[in-house]
């Protein structure tokens, strides 16, 4: 197997989102067409742009600063929720008490990655590839998947999340594509497909630092990714597959999960690459953009 460690994956962002600036403590992002601020432990440089500029901001969150707290928003905006699009497929944004808006815009270039994969897959004939997302969210990922020809399982836990993604395959008109909406906790699905010998030719996940199952079965990144990998290993079907694997919010480098991924598939022919992602402040053209950590990746690819 090849190992690639140390890659920067960036986003300079696209037409409907930005990072404008970043600077004590925060970061200024345009969403669509709203603007917001929030809390950025990393953005420990000076602001850009101006102090007008940074209050026009149509929301604003304020809370505790870890990725998982709660808090809350202090809008200008009437809206509560909007429409952006990424990759040609629009969905529904809303302001949620996790800070976060239903999108995390740096996962474009796994998106991106992905979709070359599974379009190269359906072009070469043959049937569909099956692609499983896990911690799916609000079922971005899924619709990219879809929409260049898998089929797809997607798994959250929270009913809330996947009647968001529904909502999303409605606007985005992909009511027709095959994706299996599954609430479930992500661990118990998966050792539910290992028993039943299922096999996927495409695997993310994207898991939060702690989370919950429907049953309130507990997830803990660091006690339960391990075990977590090693049932992805076992239904990750053998050849041209591959599985991107994400995480964020932990204090950790990404070699951890690197070498955990390269425990796991070391065996197999293929290329391992981990790295970060990373998004490109936009906001300022006179000047070049600052990169901003967001998240650590490993992703592999089985060669065929
Ligand atoms: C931050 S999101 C993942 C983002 C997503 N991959 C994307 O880029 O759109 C984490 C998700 O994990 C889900 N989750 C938390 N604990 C879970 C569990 N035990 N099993 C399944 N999903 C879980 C949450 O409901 C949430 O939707």
């Amino acid at each position: 197997m090849t190992e690639v460690v140390g890659t920067l994956l960036e986003t300079t962002g696209w037409t409907d989102y930005a990072l404008l600036d970043m600077g004590a403590g925060e970061k200024l992002e345009r969403y669509g067409e709203l603007t917001v601020v929030r809390p950025e432990p990393q953005a420990m440089g000076p602001r850009r742009l101006s102090a007008e500029t940074w209050a026009a901001a149509g929301a604003a969150f304020t809370g505790d600063t870890e990725e998982e707290g709660p808090g809350r928003w202090r809008t200008t905006t009437r809206l509560s929720t909007w429409e952006m699009s990424v990759l040609g497929l629009p969905f529904i944004c809303q302001l949620t008490s996790f800070r976060h808006v239903g999108v995390f815009p740096e996962q474009i270039v796994h998106w991106s990655w992905m979709a070359d994969r599974i379009r190269a897959r359906v072009s070469a004939g043959g049937d569909r590839p099956r692609l499983l997302n896990l911690f799916g969210y609000t079922g971005l990922a899924s619709l990219v998947a879809a929409s260049a020809g898998a089929e797809v399982t997607h798994v959250d836990a929270s009913k809330k999340a996947v009647q968001w993604a529904r909502d999303n395959q409605a606007l985005a008109g992909l009511d027709a594509a095959p994706i299996r909406w599954i609430v479930d906790d992500a661990v118990k699905f998966c050792e539910r497909e290992v028993r039943r010998g299922k096999a996927y030719d495409g695997i993310l996940l994207d898991p939060p630092r702690f989370g919950r199952g429907p049953e309130g079965e507990v997830w803990s990144l660091n006690e339960d990714l391990p075990h977590m990998l090693d049932l992805v290993r076992r239904i990750l079907a053998p050849g041209p597959s591959f599985m991107i694997l994400t995480a964020y919010a932990i204090r950790a480098s990404f070699l951890s999960i690197h070498e955990l991924a390269a425990d796991l598939v070391g065996h197999r022919q293929g290329r391992l690459e981990s790295g970060e992602l990373v998004l490109v402040e936009t906001g300022d053209p006179t000047r070049p953009g600052r990169r901003l950590s967001t998240s650590m990746f490993s992703r592999f690819e089985g060669a065929s």
